[in-house]
């Protein structure tokens, strides 16, 4: 049994005061939760204030991002020493946002994954089509190559530390999510890729989240599918009480 994981991804959103706030209202209900994994991403600035509201608490941090070096003259860049300095268990990996507001790499994601995981992270890797590709039946390649341009760079027990994430691209942040038969069918894609490049014990224990557009309303059927093991939530995940529903629909 894959145990469900409920991600938050706050994106560029949440003051000092409404972060620790948030966090506040999740610990008070779910703090103690052990039958699902919980997760709240901040943004950087707001890792140490919420950091301080999870102390005691089940619930992990982790970073929207990371470079792929330890230290050094990357002006602007957060490490994955310093991640974990600050308390970070987890990062997001490959966000559609960076590949494409931002134009990251497969490649670059790449680096950024194996620094991550050799430093102790846990890595939620993200990747999915865009609505263009979608249409021209390309949905598998593009799943594929982006799976094959940064997993098999992995040993076996780096990728006990990774979980993917689908996330259509047309599905973020746009108010329409895959259905429950889209996600499952592309969920059992991954799984099968997981199981011919990676064997069969990791494609049966590493865990896959959907995410895009992901509410209260939609999770419990999107949850329900078999190889869907949790949800990575965007703009849900700002209001406690959507992100409550969310999390709660996937304690089994
Ligand atoms: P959304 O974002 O839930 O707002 O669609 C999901 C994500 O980008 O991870």
């Amino acid at each position: 049994m894959r145990k469900k994981l409920v991600a938050g991804n706050w994106k560029m959103n949440t003051t000092r005061q409404t972060a620790t706030t948030l966090v506040r209202e999740l610990v008070a209900e779910i703090g103690q939760e052990t039958r699902l994994d919980v997760v709240v991403c901040p943004p950087f600035p707001y890792l140490l204030p919420v950091r301080e509201v999870l102390a005691g608490s089940r619930i992990a941090l982790g970073a929207q991002n990371v470079f792929p070096e330890a230290k050094g003259a990357f002006t602007g860049e957060v490490s994955p020493v310093m991640l974990t300095d600050c308390g970070c268990q987890w990062v997001i990996v490959g966000h559609s946002e960076r590949r494409r507001v931002l134009g990251e790499s497969n490649e670059f994601i790449r680096r950024k994954l194996i620094a991550a995981v050799q430093h102790g992270l846990q890595v939620i890797l993200c990747i999915g089509e865009t609505k263009e590709e979608r249409q021209a039946g390309q949905t598998f390649a593009v799943v594929s190559a982006q799976l094959q341009e940064s997993l098999p760079a992995l040993s076996s027990a780096q990728l006990a530390a990774v979980v993917i994430a689908y996330e259509p691209v047309w599905a973020i942040g746009t108010g329409i999510n895959a259905t429950p038969e889209q996600a499952q069918e592309v969920h059992s894609y991954i799984r099968d890729w997981l199981a011919r490049h990676c064997g069969s014990e990791i494609s049966q224990t590493l865990r896959i989240l959907y995410g895009g557009s992901v509410t209260p309303a939609n999770a419990p059927s999107l949850l329900s599918q078999s190889d869907i093991d949790g949800v990575l939530v965007g703009g849900a995940s700002l209001q406690a009480r959507d992100f409550l529903a969310i999390a709660r629909a996937a304690i089994p």
